[in-house]
């Protein structure tokens, strides 16, 4: 029998993804869908084949789910990974952990009293070339001195509430997140942020962003990301440059590493592998699981989560105010290495 009954929250286009792997691991059993439009939890519901199309988290609760995924849109998932801690079950919440500091400190508080595992789903923190970017930090082959990420969208069209601040809660809580959070597991906590911003194409929100990030580790890093680029290729990208030497991503496809002067680059091109696998998803959802039955460490934990969306909202901070924001006043002025 499987170790862990799951309940999936919003059956949309990430939902899909999850169970799809999910469906993999023999630990697993999705017992229940739930959606507000009841023909998309049948659908997928439907597709599990061991699962239960209902419209609720209260449903899914009554079913007996162990753990549930939040995959519903941006604003929707504080309260219901709420409920699931009060109730002690697990909770695996899509990104963003919230849309506000405030929210975020009350998960971190309820997870904190809470015998359920929160785990928020950074997958990009396990896809293969921020993998290897990652072995060569943590292994100090490759001291980064500066970096420049790029996190664009092409259109905030699809889905249609991407382009609502209401649904999203701003555009920087949508794929740029992804990067922000990446950059403090790279390169450790922010200690400060500037930012310029501009409202360009959207009709409500700041959709243009050039952003500084100083590390307390001594990086420094600019990260630009803007709306509405069109999917130029590639749209996400990451250079670390070191002593002689550079990284370079492009996409979730591809990374090229040049370890020095008069020394051959070496090029790990991830295309053969499944998106599933090479996006990260497959190993967070291993890991979440993992955490269920082993009691190991949730791979992104609500104190992680609240940090990364705290350095966004820093830069919401700086882009209105026009001011530097310091969110840390230690080891002032002093670099790592
Ligand atoms: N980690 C990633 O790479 C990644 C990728 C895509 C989406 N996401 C995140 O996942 C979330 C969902 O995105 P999506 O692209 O799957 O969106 P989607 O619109 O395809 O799916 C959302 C689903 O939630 C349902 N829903 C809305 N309100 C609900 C409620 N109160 N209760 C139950 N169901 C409800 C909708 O009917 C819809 O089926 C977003 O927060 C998004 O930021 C993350």
């Amino acid at each position: 029998m499987a170790q862990v009954k799951l309940g999936i929250l919003g059956a949309g286009g990430i939902a899909k993804v999850h169970t799809a792997i999910l469906q993999q691991d023999e630990r697993v059993e999705i017992i229940g869908v739930a959606d507000v439009v009841a023909a998309k939890a049948a659908a997928l519901a439907k597709e599990i084949g061991t699962a239960k199309a209902v419209g609720s988290l209260d449903d899914l609760f009554a079913l007996g789910v162990d753990a549930v995924y939040v995959t519903t849109p941006n604003t929707l998932h504080v309260q219901p990974v709420l409920q699931c801690l009060k109730h002690n079950v697990h909770v695996f919440s899509e990104k963003p952990m919230a849309t506000s500091l405030a929210e975020a400190e009350q998960i971190r508080q309820a997870a904190a009293a809470s015998p359920a595992i929160y785990n928020l789903g950074m997958n990009r923190r396990f896809a293969s070339v921020y993998k290897r970017v990652k072995e060569l930090l943590a292994s100090g082959e490759v001291v980064p001195y500066l970096a420049q990420i790029k996190m664009n969208r092409g259109e905030l069209l699809h889905p249609a509430w991407t382009s609502d601040p209401q649904v999203t809660g701003g555009f920087l809580y949508e794929t740029p997140f992804h990067l922000m959070d990446l950059s403090r597991y790279l390169f450790g906590e922010v200690r400060s942020v500037l930012c310029e911003a501009r409202q360009n194409l959207s009709p409500s929100e700041l959709d243009t962003f050039a952003i500084t990030l100083t590390f307390e580790a001594g990086t420094i890093a600019t990260f630009v990301t803007y709306a509405h680029a069109g999917w130029s290729f590639p749209f996400e990208s990451l250079e670390v440059y070191g002593k002689y030497s550079t990284i370079a991503t492009q996409e979730l496809e591809k990374v090229m590493y040049a370890p020095g002067l008069q020394q051959a680059a070496l090029v790990h091109d991830f295309f053969q592998l499944p998106s599933a696998e090479k996006w990260g998803y497959v190993e967070e959802d291993r890991l979440f699981i993992d955490a269920i039955v082993n009691g190991t460490e949730p791979p992104v934990t609500a104190e992680d989560g609240f940090r990364s969306l705290r350095l966004l909202e820093a830069i919401y901070e700086s882009a209105t105010t026009g001011k530097k924001v310091n969110l840390s006043k230690t080891m002032e002025g002093k670099a790592a290495w």
